[in-house]
């Protein structure tokens, strides 16, 4: 017990200290969905996007005005498209991409 929950702390303050590197995706094997979601996000697109989905580097598009649906959301994640490259094979699975939509539709209802 004391092991795993130092294991938990240390891998927080890992994605703390890499804040959208490089760092494993699934460093927390103990989160729910949502947060599973949010961390992929993290890691894997805020780069480009930020946190709120605002950012616009790169010319990336924001994903708090976004329109598209789960089908369109998920065939840019897995193709690409202009400057976004694919994110299919960082994303390692079918139901991390899974988890990314859904964390990326959380990002249309913030103001
Ligand atoms: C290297 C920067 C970069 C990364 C990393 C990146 N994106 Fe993008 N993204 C872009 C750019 C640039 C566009 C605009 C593409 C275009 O339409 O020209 C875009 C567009 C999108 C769109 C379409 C929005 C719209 O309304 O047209 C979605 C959805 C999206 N990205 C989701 C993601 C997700 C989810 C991830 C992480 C798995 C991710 N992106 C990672 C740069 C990036």
């Amino acid at each position: 017990m004391v092991l795993r929950s130092s294991f938990f702390i240390a891998s927080i303050l890992l994605l703390t200290a890499c804040g959208g590197g490089s760092s494993k995706n699934d460093a927390i094997p103990s989160e729910s969905p949502e947060e599973k979601g949010a961390s992929l996000y993290t890691v894997n697109c805020a780069s480009c996007h930020g946190e709120d989905g605002k950012l616009g580097s790169s010319g990336a598009k924001d994903l708090s005005v976004s329109k598209l649906n789960d089908k369109q959301i998920e065939k840019i994640i897995r193709k690409g498209k202009n400057a976004m490259p694919s994110q299919e094979a960082i994303l390692e699975t079918d139901a991390n991409i899974k988890l990314v939509i859904e964390h990326v539709k959380t990002l249309k209802n913030k103001p």
